[in-house]
C-alpha cells in the first residue's frame, strides 16, 4: 500500500512538468512563435531587454495565458504587449505558454 503511494507521487512529480499546469499546447509550435517575443523576453525567456521586463521562462502556463488573454482583452492595460497579444490566437498562447513554462528559469537579481 505505502510502496504504491509513494510510486503514485513519483509518477505524478515526473508527469506534472509535462502536463504545464493543465494547459494543453504544443511547445514546438510555441517555440517558432516565440521568435518574436525574443527581443524583448529573451531567446531563452530570461535575458530581457530590460531589466523592468518580466521573464517568462518557467512560469505557470496558465498563468502566461490568462496574462495574454489580459493584454488582448485590454483588462491588462499595456501598449507593448496589447499590440503583440492582439496577433495571437488562444492556441497560439496555450503553444507559447506551454514552451516558456518549459524552459529553466533564471532567478537573479533586477542589478546587473
Ligand atoms: C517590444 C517588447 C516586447 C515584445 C516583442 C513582447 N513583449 Fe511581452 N512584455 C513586454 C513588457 C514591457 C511587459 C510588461 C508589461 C506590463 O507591465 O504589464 C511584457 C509582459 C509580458 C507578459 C506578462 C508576464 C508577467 O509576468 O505577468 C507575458 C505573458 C508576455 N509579455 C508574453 C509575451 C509573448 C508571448 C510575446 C511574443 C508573442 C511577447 N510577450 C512579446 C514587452 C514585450
Amino acid at each position: 500500500m505505502k510502496k504504491s503511494l509513494l510510486l503514485a507521487c513519483v509518477l505524478f512529480s515526473l508527469a506534472s512538468p509535462l502536463l504545464a499546469v493543465g494547459v494543453k499546447g504544443d511547445a514546438v509550435a510555441g517555440k517558432q512563435k516565440a521568435a518574436a517575443c525574443a527581443a524583448c523576453h529573451g531567446v531563452d525567456g530570461n535575458k530581457t531587454l530590460d531589466n523592468t521586463y518580466p521573464k517568462l521562462a518557467g512560469q505557470y502556463a496558465d498563468y502566461l495565458v490568462k496574462a495574454l488573454k489580459e493584454y488582448k482583452s485590454g483588462k491588462r492595460s499595456n501598449a507593448i504587449m496589447a499590440a503583440q497579444a492582439q496577433a495571437l490566437t488562444e492556441t497560439d498562447m496555450a503553444n507559447l505558454a506551454v514552451y516558456f513554462h518549459s524552459l529553466k528559469s533564471e532567478i537573479g537579481t533586477l542589478k546587473k
